[in-house]
C-alpha cells in the first residue's frame, strides 16, 4: 500500500476484547493503529502487519509528572508513530504550540515518528488566516528538532486537519485540501515529506482525498472505530 492509513481510535472502545477485534479487523500493512493508552500492549500483541501508534506522549523522557507517559516508554512498548498536537489535544487540554513543539522532538528523540497535526478552527478560515495559522503551527512545532535536517523532516508525518471538519461529517474539499498539502510541502522545503489529510474521512469520500498524489493517506477518527467501514477504506487505499 502506498498511503498510510491513521486509525485514531481515540477514547475508544471500552473494553480489551472489543479493542483486539477492532485490531484484528484492521490489522493490514500502511495502516497505523493508535489505541488508549491502557490498549497498547494488547493491540501490539494483537498486529501482524499494522503498525502500533500513541495518541499522545509527554515531552519529558522520565521523572516525577503524574499521569504523564513517556515516548521512551511508548517505544519499549513496540509503539512506532506518536500523534502530536491533534486538535482535541490543543483544545480540550490546552496545549499550545510550543509544548507540541517539545513533543515532537522528545519523539524522533526516542526514535518514533510523530504525526504532527495542524489545521485552522472556522472562525480562523471564516475570517481567512488558514494559511497563517497552518504556517505558524509547522514552525513552531518543528523548532525543537535538533537540526532540522532533511533526513528529520523526511521521517516525519504532517496531518493537515482543518478542525472545523473533524467529528463533523463536513470534510474538506480535496481541491483546497491539495492546495494545503502544496502550501505545506512548499513551507518545510522537504518534497519528500509525507503530507495527509484527516478530518470526516469515510468510506465514500475516502478515494476522493486518497487518489490525489499529493495527499500521502488520511488520519481516520470515527470511521476507523467501524470495522467493515474501516476496511473499505483500506482496501480503496491498496487499490489505489
Ligand atoms: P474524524 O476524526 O475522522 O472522526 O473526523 C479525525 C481526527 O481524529 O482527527
Amino acid at each position: 500500500m502506498k498511503k498510510i492509513l491513521i486509525a485514531n481510535w481515540k477514547m475508544n472502545p471500552a473494553t480489551v476484547r472489543e479493542t483486539v477485534a477492532l485490531a484484528h479487523a484492521s490489522d493490514r500493512k500502511g495502516v497505523v493503529i493508535c489505541p488508549p493508552f491502557p490498549f497498547l500492549s494488547a493491540v501490539g500483541n494483537a498486529l501482524r502487519h499494522a503498525a502500533l501508534g500513541a495518541q499522545d506522549a509527554f515531552f519529558e523522557d522520565r521523572g516525577a509528572f503524574t499521569g504523564a507517559v513517556s515516548p521512551i516508554q511508548l517505544k519499549r512498548l513496540g509503539v512506532r508513530y506518536i500523534i502530536a498536537g491533534h486538535s482535541e489535544r490543543r483544545r480540550v487540554f490546552g496545549e499550545t504550540d510550543a509544548m507540541v513543539a517539545k513533543k515532537v522532538a522528545a519523539s524522533v528523540r526516542a526514535g518514533l515518528i510523530p504525526i504532527l497535526c495542524v489545521g485552522e478552527t472556522k472562525e480562523e478560515r471564516a475570517r481567512g488566516q488558514t494559511q497563517k495559522v497552518v504556517e505558524r503551527q509547522l514552525k513552531i512545532g518543528l523548532s525543537k528538532l535538533i537540526n532540522s535536517s532533511t533526513h528529520e523532516l523526511m521521517n516525519l508525518i504532517i496531518a493537515y486537519e482543518p478542525v472545523w471538519a473533524i467529528g463533523t461529517g463536513n470534510a474538506d474539499k480535496p481541491e483546497d485540501t491539495v492546495r494545503m498539502v502544496r502550501l505545506i510541502r512548499s513551507e518545510l522545503g522537504t518534497p519528500s515529506v509525507k503530507v495527509i489529510y484527516g478530518g470526516s474521512v469515510n468510506a465514500e469520500n475516502a478515494e476522493l482525498f486518497l487518489r490525489q498524489k499529493e495527499i500521502d493517506g488520511a488520519l481516520v477518527g470515527g470511521a476507523s472505530l467501524r470495522k467493515s467501514e474501516f476496511r473499505t477504506i483500506i482496501r480503496i487505499a491498496e487499490r489505489l
